[in-house]
């Protein structure tokens, strides 16, 4: 095995302990996250944005009641691309991507949580294009109002 370069163990340190992500979120008025499905979930990479912006004091903070989210009067959109269907019975409890990413946002106290998914383009290939004119569609309707 390939020992760690110390370098790179320090920038990821630096990067969840300035919380410089954390600060650049909760700047930030509006999100639009975009992701693909990777194996039912969110990319290894979203995933550690996600625990780089997750930070308490600056997303949530606890309360004898449990967390609280500190993003308050913000809008997000996740647009969600997946080969699959998931959005209903019996897939859709198998959808841990875009069900993470309205979680996570509402968690941090994001209330106005919008999903534009895109699916099933792999699954029905000759429907490929309706699919992604529809997704297109419903992104271009929900931009009007953003
Ligand atoms: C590593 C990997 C894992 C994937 N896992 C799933 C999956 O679990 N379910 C699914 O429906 N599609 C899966 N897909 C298909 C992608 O979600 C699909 O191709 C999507 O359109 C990718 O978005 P993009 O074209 O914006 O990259 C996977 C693709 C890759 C590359």
């Amino acid at each position: 095995m390939q020992e760690a370069n110390p370098d790179d163990r320090v920038v990821t340190v630096d990067v969840y302990r300035d919380n410089a992500l954390a600060d650049q979120f909760v700047a930030a008025d509006k999100y639009v996250i975009v992701t693909p499905m990777w194996n039912l979930g969110v990319p290894p990479m979203m995933k550690a944005y996600i625990d780089a912006i997750m930070a308490v004091g600056k997303t949530f903070r606890y309360t004898e009641k449990g967390p609280i989210g500190l993003l308050t009067n913000k809008k997000a959109v996740h647009i969600h691309a997946r080969g699959g269907f998931y959005s209903e019975p019996p897939m859709k409890e198998f959808d841990f991507a875009n069900r993470y990413i309205e979680s996570v946002l509402r968690f941090m106290g994001v209330t106005e949580v919008h999903s534009v998914i895109c699916e099933g383009h792999e699954h029905l290939p000759d429907k490929a294009d309706e699919i992604f004119e529809a997704a297109i569609a419903k992104a271009r309707e929900l931009a009007r109002a953003f």
